[in-house]
């Protein structure tokens, strides 16, 4: 067990590295290795009073196992850059105390962090070189019910800008025009919200780079073909109306005696076929990039519903295939599909919806069958007497 030995000072831990000395009563922790924090050395207290960022992962024990003593460095909250710098300086030092002095240990922190103090109010004087503005104009969609459509621009500085389109969407919200609206949930690519049309493609504001060019201007509309409900923000009602009419859920005749009876248990290559479709986040990318859909949205049920109606076809957990592929068995919902590819080009998470409706064709015409599950999932049931 390592104890907390000396007193923190709360302002060398907020400013640099931090080494604490500790004794080790156990013998058998070597000197200078990494170590994991199951170090009780006082790390849920250090970051119950915040002193230490909660991540801390791990910390470095140097010192004298003859002697039992340990510095153990910690990473602090708000370590300056020049700590930073210092790191190595700051870590080979300790080595050397390595030796076996407890004093070192002791007495190094306190001069490290002077140093960095110092250091760090040198470079707080230095003033920052200016760099040149990087103006790029954001032609946006605007429109709300009752107006004209028109097309907003909007010029943001580069340099004061993130690096990705949602970001400047946000910053023209925050800090020009609050009336500008959009979705957006998780900014990294997950939830689907912030779909929409950038310079020409479908694509997710979140995971798409601001063209650097500063000639060119960025031009943002709403996903196409959809109404819109205001600015950048369309309208996916009938999208979801008809991604639920494929019932996205498993089916089983005897569903309802076997819950909670046992797991619906999958062979791994079972497993991999559902790779490449179970990644969907519905944002729509595709669903509207597709020619067919544009004209017959109200009957064909595009890319994105097909690949998930793929999805559930294939699970060797479902029992509802003939049913699903019955359903999808007229000339609107699945053939109005002529594989131009639209939709695979346009993905933003690199999935292939084409690939899935042709496989969902082959199916129907009889060309291929869904093959049989792995493992049997009913003889499982069956065994425990469900
Ligand atoms: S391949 Fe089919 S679903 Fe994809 S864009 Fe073309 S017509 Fe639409
Ligand atoms: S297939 Fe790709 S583009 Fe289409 S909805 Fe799913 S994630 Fe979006
Ligand atoms: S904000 Fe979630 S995908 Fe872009």
């Amino acid at each position: 067990m390592l104890m907390l030995r000396s007193h923190l000072r709360p302002s060398l831990l907020r400013r640099c590295m931090v080494s604490v000395s500790v004794q080790l009563e156990p013998q058998s922790v070597e000197p200078s290795r990494t170590v994991r924090p199951a170090l009780p050395v006082r790390m849920d207290r250090l970051m119950a009073e915040q002193l230490v960022q909660p991540s801390v992962q791990t910390g470095l024990l140097v010192g004298d196992p003859k002697r039992q003593q340990f510095d153990v460095v910690v990473h602090c909250k708000e370590k300056s850059k020049d700590a930073d710098k210092n790191k190595g300086k700051g870590k080979d030092k300790d080595k050397g105390g390595a030796g076996g002095d407890a004093k070192a240990a002791g007495k190094q922190p306190p001069d490290k962090c002077k140093k960095a103090d110092n250091k760090g109010g040198d470079d707080a004087k230095k003033p920052e070189p200016k760099k040149e503005k990087r103006m790029k104009n954001f032609e946006i969609y605007r429109w709300k019910p009752g107006e004209k459509p028109q097309i907003q621009t909007y010029k943001l500085d580069l340099n004061e800008t993130g690096a990705m389109v949602l970001d400047a969407l946000i910053k023209i919200k925050n800090e020009v025009d609050p009336t500008l609206t959009f979705r957006r949930s998780c900014r990294e690519g997950i939830c689907g919200s912030c779909a929409m049309n950038i310079n020409g493609t479908n694509t997710l504001a979140c995971v798409t780079a601001i063209d650097t060019g500063l000639s060119a201007p960025c031009k943002i509309y709403p996903l196409p073909h959809l109404y819109v409900v205001r600015d950048l923000v369309p309208d996916l009602t009938q999208f979801y109306e008809q991604y639920a009419s494929i019932e996205p859920w498993l089916q089983r005749p005897n569903l309802a005696k076997e819950l909670g009876k046992a797991q619906y248990l999958q062979a791994i290559e079972d497993r991999d076929k559902l790779d490449g479709l179970y990644e969907c986040i519905l944002c729509a990318c595709c669903q509207t990039a597709c020619p067919s859909y544009w004209w017959n949205s109200d009957k064909y049920l595009g890319p994105a519903v097909l690949m998930q109606a793929f999805r559930w076809v294939i699970d060797s957990r479902d029992e509802a295939t003939e049913k699903r592929l019955c359903y999808l068995q007229d000339p609107w919902k699945l053939y109005r599909c002529h594989t131009i590819l639209n939709c695979t080009n346009t993905c933003p998470k690199g999935l292939n919806p084409a690939r899935a409706i042709v496989q969902l064709k082959q199916l129907l015409a009889g060309a291929k069958k869904k093959p049989n599950p792995k493992i049997k999932t009913d003889t499982m049931f069956q065994a425990n007497k469900c």
